[in-house]
């Protein structure tokens, strides 16, 4: 059974086929370098970039695959959440092919692929590792930082979210403080590797005392912006690493303490990662120690560009939606829904 997935929701313009698990092709044009120089996604322009190149990007999949378009039997797209112009490329052209083919589309939810993006495998069906349900995802990505209850297929539990900014959102503002350019978190988790992750300033963690699975990021960014401010341009060259590394620490230890949270409380000792985040290896080192305390395991995305946004991870989710309950005829109506949550998959 064979699915062609687009994800147009952020800034990369993604075009995949999978065979259930199986990927046999991927493309993916990164916007990175657009918008890169505004130091963050301008969505107008994230709009234009994905009608430019989209044609294209899915031309060399289906050439990539070595597949006809005829031979497709559902079209999946990801419809929230994510920015809205930039969604409707994605979804605009879904209707286009699935009319043009006759074949029924599949929306997916954006933060359920990136659920699936643990379980995702290469042509040849590896890594293979079969489900074991239930699961608590991490969601960490730079507009979500979630944890979720994966009880079985498309059946998901919102467990808790941030209250205000995800965690890779308040990686990327304390690069940008520190004029360290967008996406912060690859170069915080180099800087901070340099100095063995040592914490020496103790940044507040917030929410930390809440009995809940909540999560706050915007206190730790305003102590660090005003920290920042009693040190001189100087002092800030001079602690460069070490800022970065007891900020990464302070994000890090938020979502360490409220994983095992979500583990004490539902007695589930088997985890699964996902987001831009998830690429973070300190991060990844944390949670090996803490499902070994716990007797769990857990699962990261098995290739790098499964960590951020991509379309495989859709439609390997979409691969597990081809009830007819999930799917739509290729003439129904299909919105984009900016602010989807899991809850209304
Ligand atoms: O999933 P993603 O590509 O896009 C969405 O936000 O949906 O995630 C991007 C986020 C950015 O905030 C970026 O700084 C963060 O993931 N990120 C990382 C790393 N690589 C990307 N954060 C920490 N360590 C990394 N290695
Ligand atoms: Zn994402």
């Amino acid at each position: 059974m064979l699915i062609l997935a687009i994800d147009t929701s952020a800034d990369d313009t993604s075009c995949a086929i999978v065979n259930g698990r199986k990927v046999l092709s991927h493309i993916e044009y990164s916007q990175i370098l657009i918008h890169k120089q505004w130091g963050g996604i301008v969505p107008s322009i994230a709009k234009r970039a994905h009608e430019e190149r989209i044609d294209m990007v899915i031309e060399d999949t289906v050439r990539k695959a070595r597949i006809k378009l005829d031979d497709i039997d559902y079209f999946a797209v990801t419809y929230g959440p994510g920015l809205a112009i930039a969604l409707e490329v994605g979804i605009r052209n879904i209707k286009e092919l699935s009319t043009k083919y006759n074949k029924k589309i599949i929306p997916v939810n954006h933060m359920e692929g990136h659920i699936y993006s643990c379980f995702v495998q290469n042509s040849q069906g590896n890594p293979f590792n079969d489900f074991k349900f239930p699961y608590i995802s991490l969601l960490v990505s730079g507009g979500h930082t979630e944890l979720v209850l994966f009880k079985n297929h498309i059946e998901y539990e919102v467990l808790g979210e941030t209250t205000d900014d995800a965690a890779g959102e308040a990686l990327d503002k304390a690069a940008k403080l520190l004029g360290l350019g967008y996406p912060g978190g690859p170069v915080i988790e180099r800087l901070a590797a340099d100095v063995k992750n040592i914490d020496t300033f103790k940044f507040p963690r917030p929410m930390m005392k809440s009995k809940d699975l909540q999560f706050s990021f915007s206190g730790l960014k305003t102590a660090f912006y005003y920290y920042l401010k009693t040190m001189s341009e100087e002092e800030k060259i001079e602690n460069l690493k070490l800022l970065v590394s007891s900020f990464q620490e302070a994000v890090l230890e938020s979502l360490l303490k409220k994983t095992e949270f979500a583990m004490k409380q539902t007695g589930i000792n088997r985890l699964t990662v996902g987001g831009g985040v998830s690429a973070n290896m300190r991060l990844r080192k944390i949670l090996r120690a803490l499902v070994k305390k716990h007797n769990g395991s857990v699962m990261f995305p098995p290739e790098k560009y499964l960590t951020g946004d991509n379309a495989a991870m859709i439609g390997v989710a979409a691969s597990f939606k081809t009830n007819k309950e999930y799917t739509l005829n290729p003439n129904a109506d299909l919105d984009r829904v900016p602010r989807l949550t899991l809850s209304l998959v």
